[in-house]
């Protein structure tokens, strides 16, 4: 196909398509995707002692990542949640970075079953 083909074809479809190429390429939800497999090493290590192997707390009146609670949220809230602590759960600022908190919620989201 010669350029001007190209070129016309491209004129034609408008800007709409050209919107829907860049959402594509942005793509908001791949953003956070973090690697469970990292994220349960840093589970296990970190996380465990509390929250128990699987989400299963072991603390009374902890969210049960196992029945999927307490994970009703969007990434960057639980982020913030991780990152700041809060009650008896210690902040993680400082100690991972947010790339490993994001590994961690993916994990967290995977325990539910
Ligand atoms: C010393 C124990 C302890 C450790 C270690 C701990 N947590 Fe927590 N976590 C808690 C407690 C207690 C709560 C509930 C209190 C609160 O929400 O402030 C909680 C709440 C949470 C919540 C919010 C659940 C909800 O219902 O809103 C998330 C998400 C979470 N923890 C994730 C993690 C992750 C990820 C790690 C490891 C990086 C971790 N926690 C380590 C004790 C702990």
């Amino acid at each position: 196909m010669s350029s001007a083909n190209l070129l016309k074809i491209v004129g034609h479809s408008g800007r709409g398509a050209v919107l829907i190429c860049c959402a594509m390429l942005i793509g908001t939800p791949q953003v956070m995707a973090g690697d469970p497999v990292n994220g349960g090493k840093i589970y296990n290590q970190q996380c465990k002692k509390c929250h128990g192997a699987n989400g299963k707390s072991v603390l009374p009146g902890v969210a049960d990542f196992s029945r999927g609670e307490g994970l009703l949220k969007a990434d960057s809230e639980l982020l913030k949640k991780i990152r700041n602590g809060g009650g008896m759960m210690p902040a993680y600022r400082g100690t991972l970075k947010d790339s490993e908190i994001l590994d961690v919620i993916t994990y967290l989201r995977k325990l539910r079953r």
